[in-house]
């Protein structure tokens, strides 16, 4: 089956199960899992169940899509996502994202634990994604294109939405939330970066790094979506004195930022029914 017979067999049985249309849908990172409760009136899919859908893996997610509403807007949550490190290729990764749009989805907001390779930034920092440097080795759109889900050689000029960015400033201030803005570099992981390469990352533009996200938002931009993204600095990799780097550390950084990321979440989601 080719990959737009998938997206449409697995939307439709989605659609089966749920009755809402959701338009905004919202992918939660490591240590974020808690966020889920931002959504009113749950309805869950385990992904187990969804034909065409991996199965997550990595601690710290549990794999559900969670259909619901914030506010008054309908959105779809996945409650863990698909890692590259985790053995699946890039169309796998990236397929929640394409099925997202396939039930209606045109906004999308991604979350994600990344370390700061700005040495400004603080741990439980959030920072806005305002770009990305795509450090990773396989292309979610490499192979024949199919012009149904998007063009060839998408523009990525604007890849994460100024509009969704200045209204996400907005509710920061109104709610004395600090919020950096800076560029995401994306990696394969999962060996956290040595510090020449947290050193390197830092000289070629990057504020943050992550194995997550670039390849969704890739996709995202290919299906026509706007996007908004934002990372909680979890540890700080760019520093005259390396630090050491653990997952554990990572996911309970996560979780100290999540009320504020949750905030955050909720006022853009409701602006956008
Ligand atoms: N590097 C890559 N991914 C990460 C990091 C990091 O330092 N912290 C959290 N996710």
């Amino acid at each position: 089956m080719d990959l737009f017979s998938k997206i449409e067999e697995t939307a439709f049985y989605v659609k089966q199960k749920v009755k809402t249309k959701p338009r905004v849908g919202i992918v939660l990172g490591s240590g974020l899992g808690g966020l889920v409760e931002i959504v009113e009136g749950k309805a869950t899919i385990a992904y187990s169940s969804i034909p065409n859908f991996p199965v997550s893996t990595v601690k710290g997610h549990s794999g559900e899509l969670v259909f619901g509403k914030i506010g008054d807007t309908d959105v779809v949550l996945m409650a863990g996502r698909f890692h590259y490190y985790e053995g699946y290729n890039m169309q796998e990764v990236t397929f929640p994202i394409r099925v997202m749009k396939a039930l209606g989805v045109e906004i999308l907001i991604l979350s994600n634990a990344a370390g700061g390779t700005n040495p400004e930034f603080a741990v439980g920092d959030l920072m806005i994604i305002k770009d990305h440097i795509n450090l990773v080795p396989e292309h979610p759109l490499r192979g024949p294109n199919d012009e149904r889900l998007g063009p060839r050689f998408p523009d990525m000029s604007e890849a994460y939405d100024h509009a969704l960015i200045a209204i996400a400033e907005k509710i920061a201030a109104e709610n004395n939330i600090t919020v950096r803005t800076g560029v995401y570099v994306g990696l394969q992981g999962p060996s956290f970066e040595t510090p020449a390469e947290y050193r390197f990352l830092n000289r070629i533009g990057g504020d943050a790094v992550g194995m997550s996200t670039v390849p969704e938002v890739i996709v995202a931009r290919h299906g026509g979506m706007r996007v908004f993204a934002i990372s909680v600095i979890c540890n700080i990799g760019f520093r005259e004195i390396a630090a050491t780097t653990t997952h554990e550390e990572v996911l309970d950084a996560a979780a100290v930022a999540a009320p504020k990321m949750a905030t955050l979440v909720t006022g853009l989601a409701k602006q956008q029914r």
